[in-house]
Order: structure tokens, then C-alpha cells, then sequence
């Protein structure tokens, strides 16, 4: 049997050290449970960050997955094939935008966005290059999304990054008026920011945002990622904060576990592109495809953002009680399977106190727990999880509940 110590070991001597694991080496999932090379069962609120929206070994994706695997997996874009305008279909008409470009992550997905913004404004003749972003958002590690994402943690040893970002803070609505000009290509902005802590913007900023972009022809980018398709009970956050993006950046969730993600653009947009102007080798092939499309069908026919909707109402209800019983939590944020539980210090013991528990969490902006379970999991599932969180919550910060 391999041991965490076995696995821990060759990592160490192989692999770029650049992420910091808990101590658990999984080998296999069902539903919302991961198991341990022990067979120990840990309970997952986080879904490999907001990815395994249909869960663990879920029946219908595995089966389509292989299907397709006896199929055709790849041929790549030199040539046509059916799922890629089926799925594009589908994302058309929950989105409203009607073209799509897909890619394999959520940083290129944010990279096609910001360079077909710039391509917007060459073709008008009128070259644009500033970009306006916020305080806290975080669009990915690639060079054109790590330029407007805003810590400099991650922006730091990689400068100098791309020229003409502004960042404005979230509540800074003279900020942005005052930064979006006639010469920003575009505003980019997360309706509910994730990594940076589960903020939603402001309905305010909303619609400055939108006001501004109207006064100077500035674009709109969403990057709705994290808590796009269905994580929050409805199909974007945009239009719950009043936001009318030109162009939207979705991944994590769509493919359910297979790396596919897309830009979708208004057609105005999409006009301005021309053949040769970007690519992917993967981006789109079958398999991605085909999970997406069983992903989107669960979603939409098979009542699966209802259930978000209806199980989130329930999350936070739970979540509300338990910041009474601890009153370290300063506040609680979120929307639908979306939620972030502010300390009023460092988060990082309960992911370990969770482990020790068998729950799988996530600390994120320091001080903030961060949850994205799985789209199907049931009421039961999360009042068990609220129950272990407690018990972690207090196993980390002992004695300090009420
Ligand atoms: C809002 C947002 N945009 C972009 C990304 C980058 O996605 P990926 O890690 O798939 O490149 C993330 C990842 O957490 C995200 O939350």
C-alpha cells in the first residue's frame, strides 16, 4: 500500500514545489465522499475547488465518459466535429452571450477575454490597452490574467507584467469612474469575487461599472469562473448584481472534473475576430465536450440548479447558526453552494482540524473558510459537514464557542 509518507517523498524529489497539500493522499470518490488509501471517508465541501459539480464517480458522467473514450476523444480544432456547437448552443441560451471559445482552464478562459477585448478595439481602428480591475480579485496565473489580479503575492517574482492596469476597490465608485476612460479596452471584475475572500460586488458597483463602460465604449468582462453556471442557484451571478458583461470567462464546474473551459462573447465582440487570431490545441475536444454536456443537462433538465438554490437557502440558515455558536466568525458570505465564513484571524488551523475531523474545507484571503461543495449534495450531507466544521472549530480555537 502507498503511504502518505511514500507519496510525500517522491513529490518532493520530482515535482515543481509549488503547492503546500494537506497531509491525505486520496485514492477514491463517491458523491460528495473522497476516500484515503487508509479508506477513510472524508466528507468534501470543497470539490477540488469548485470543480466536481456532479460530485465523485458520478454514474451518468462516468459512463459518457467512456462512451466517448470508445468513441473519439481529440482531433483538435483542424477539423469539425459535432459537441463543440451542441454545447456552445446550450451556453448560448443560458448566458444570453452567443458566441463561445473553448479552452482547458479558467486563466485562459480570463486570457481570450482580455486579448479579444484589445482585438475589439484594433479592429474599430482606435487601439486600446488599459485594463481596470479590483482590489482582491484573483482571474489566474497566465501573464495576461495575472496582470489584473490584484495581490502581489502572486504578481510579485513574476514582474514586470502587462502595462495600463488599474485597480479600484471594491466599495470605490468615484475610483472606477475616474479610471475607466477612453483609453481602457476593458473592465474586468468577478460579480462574486472567490478567492478573495467570497465577496459579491455591490449592486452600486454594478451598475457604475455599467455606466461608465457606456460612457467611454469600455467593454465588460465577467469572470465568472468560480461562481458562474449554477454555484450560486442561478445560471450567472451578472444579472443578480445587475452587470451586462460583453464578454464572460466561465471553467471550474463545467466539465465536472474534465479540464474545459470557455470565453462567451456578445456577437459585437465576436465580430471583431478573425481566423488565426487564437487557438488551443485541446481546447474543446470531445471528452471535454461531452462532460460539459452532460454537466449542463443534470443542470438545466435535470433540476440540479433548483437543488443548489434549495440546498443553499438551507447551508445558509446553518452556517448563520453556527456563527452564533462562534464568535470569532465575523461574518458570513455568499450565495447558493457558495460560501465564504470571515475570522476574525488566521483560517488556515481548520483545514487541518477539518482533515482530523474527515472534512475537506479551504482557507482562502487568510482569514476566510471557504466552501464549494458539490452540486448535489443533499441537506443531510451539509448538516452533517456544519456538524464536523463545529467540532473542528472548536478543536482549532478550543473553548471559545458561546
Ligand atoms: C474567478 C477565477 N478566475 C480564474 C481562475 C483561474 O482558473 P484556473 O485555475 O482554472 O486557471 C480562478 C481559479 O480559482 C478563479 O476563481
Amino acid at each position: 500500500m502507498t503511504t502518505v509518507t511514500d507519496v510525500i517523498a517522491v513529490e518532493q524529489e520530482h515535482l515543481l514545489q509549488v503547492y503546500r497539500r494537506g497531509s491525505v493522499v486520496f485514492e477514491r470518490g463517491r458523491g460528495c465522499r473522497l476516500f484515503d488509501a487508509n479508506g477513510r471517508s472524508y466528507l468534501d465541501l470543497i470539490s477540488g475547488v469548485g470543480v466536481a459539480s456532479l460530485g465523485h464517480a458520478h454514474p451518468g458522467l462516468a459512463a459518457a465518459i467512456a462512451d466517448q473514450a470508445q468513441q473519439l476523444l481529440h482531433t483538435s480544432n483542424l477539423f469539425f466535429h459535432p459537441l463543440q456547437g451542441e454545447l456552445a448552443t446550450r451556453l448560448s441560451s443560458l448566458s444570453g452571450l452567443p458566441r463561445a471559445f473553448f479552452c482547458n482552464s479558467g486563466a485562459e478562459a480570463v486570457e481570450a477575454s482580455l486579448k479579444f477585448a484589445r482585438r475589439y478595439w484594433h479592429t474599430q481602428g482606435q487601439p486600446r490597452s488599459g485594463f481596470v480591475a479590483f482590489e482582491r480579485s484573483f482571474h489566474g496565473r497566465t501573464m495576461g490574467a495575472l496582470s489584473v489580479t490584484w495581490d502581489d503575492h502572486y504578481r510579485g517574482p513574476f514582474k514586470p507584467l502587462i502595462p495600463d492596469v488599474t485597480f479600484v476597490a471594491p466599495d470605490d465608485i468615484d475610483g472606477l469612474r475616474t479610471a475607466v476612460t477612453e483609453r481602457t479596452a476593458a473592465v474586468i471584475v468577478e460579480p462574486l469575487q472567490g478567492e478573495g475572500g467570497i465577496r459579491p460586488i455591490g449592486g452600486d458597483m454594478a451598475r457604475a461599472i455599467n455606466a461608465a463602460c457606456e460612457n467611454t465604449g469600455a467593454l465588460i468582462i465577467a469572470d465568472e469562473v468560480q461562481c458562474g453556471l449554477g454555484r450560486t442557484g442561478r445560471p450567472f451571478y451578472s444579472p443578480v448584481v445587475g452587470l451586462q458583461p460583453d464578454l464572460m470567462a466561465i471553467g471550474k464546474s463545467l466539465g465536472a472534473g474534465v479540464p474545459i473551459a470557455a470565453t462567451l462573447f456578445s456577437e459585437r465582440v465576436a465580430a471583431a475576430a478573425a481566423f488565426g487570431d487564437h487557438g488551443s490545441t485541446y481546447g474543446g475536444n470531445l471528452l471535454a465536450c461531452r462532460a460539459a454536456l452532460v454537466f449542463l443537462e443534470e443542470l438545466v433538465d435535470g433540476g440540479l440548479m433548483s437543488h443548489v438554490a434549495r440546498v443553499g437557502a438551507h447551508t445558509e440558515a446553518r452556517l448563520h447558526e453556527l456563527a452564533v455558536r462562534h464568535p470569532f466568525i465575523r461574518e458570513i458570505r455568499g450565495a447558493g453552494l457558495m460560501w465564504g465564513l470571515d475570522l476574525d484571524r488566521p483560517a488556515a488551523p481548520i483545514v487541518d482540524a477539518a482533515i482530523q475531523q474527515g472534512l475537506l474545507v479551504n482557507r482562502t484571503a487568510e482569514t476566510v473558510i471557504r466552501l464549494l461543495p458539490p452540486y448535489i449534495i443533499t441537506a443531510e450531507e451539509i448538516d452533517e459537514g456544519i456538524g464536523l466544521l463545529d467540532a473542528a472549530l472548536i478543536a482549532a480555537f478550543g473553548g471559545q464557542q458561546r
